[in-house]
């Protein structure tokens, strides 16, 4: 592999996704990541939840190679507007909503192989997420997308950042381990309204 082909962002065509399930368990075995946590999840938790309907997970492949290259975990969730951001409350009140918290999509788990960092997976991925949180405000509502972001002490592997590269906002300062943050759909969803 020459110095250009690393520095190569992979585009969406180049790969394919496709809903956890039993015909995958052989295919994670391979997966590696600096954050063993994610890689416990994968092997160990992701398709016993989504059998309970907890959540659901998408693998992501190379096309060419067959090779699993990230994951991602989705779930509903809701984003709590009181008492927990009172910045985020008080716009929506203005707006004369009222509700104590809105539905949103929760990312509850997203890796990228280490082999494959730094190549768009990660920006492919929430733009899928977008897609779906899309689709989703259409039939039942959905204004937000919801996470909390790994904390790492070294800056090049600290999520928040490219969290914050994709358009997410802080939530709420937690602890030294995770970040919740969110991103508000309205941009993206309010031209589908009533339609
Ligand atoms: C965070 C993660 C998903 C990013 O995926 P990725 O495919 O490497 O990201 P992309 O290549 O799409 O990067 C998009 C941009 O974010 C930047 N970026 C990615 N990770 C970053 C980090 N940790 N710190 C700062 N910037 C980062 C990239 O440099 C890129 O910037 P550019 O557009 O200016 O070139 C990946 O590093 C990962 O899986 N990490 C381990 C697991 C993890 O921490 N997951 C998050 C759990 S909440």
């Amino acid at each position: 592999m020459d110095e250009l082909d690393k520095l190569r962002k992979i585009k969406a065509e180049e790969l394919r996704v496709e809903k956890f399930g039993d015909v995958h368990l052989e295919k994670i075995r391979a997966f590696c990541s600096y954050e063993p946590e994610l890689v416990d999840f994968l092997i160990e938790d992701a398709l016993n939840q989504q059998k309970r309907k907890i959540s659901v997970t998408y693998l992501w492949f190379k096309r060419d190679t067959d090779e699993l290259v990230a994951y991602i975990t989705l779930s509903p969730d809701c984003v709590k507007l009181k008492k927990i951001n009172e910045g985020l409350s008080k716009r929506f009140r203005e707006k004369g909503i009222n509700y104590k918290s809105l539905p949103a999509l929760k990312i509850g788990r997203l890796c990228v192989d280490n082999k494959f960092l730094n190549k768009g997976i990660g920006t492919l991925m929430i733009q899928f997420v977008i897609d779906i949180a899309r689709q989703i405000s259409r039939l039942v509502g959905c204004r937000f997308l919801y996470l909390d972001a790994k904390r790492n002490p070294d800056p090049k592997k600290d999520a928040i950042h490219f969290y914050k590269k994709m358009g997410f906002d802080l939530y709420k300062e937690r602890d030294n381990k995770e970040t919740p943050m969110y991103m508000d759909l309205w941009p993206v969803i309010s031209e589908l309204t009533d339609k």
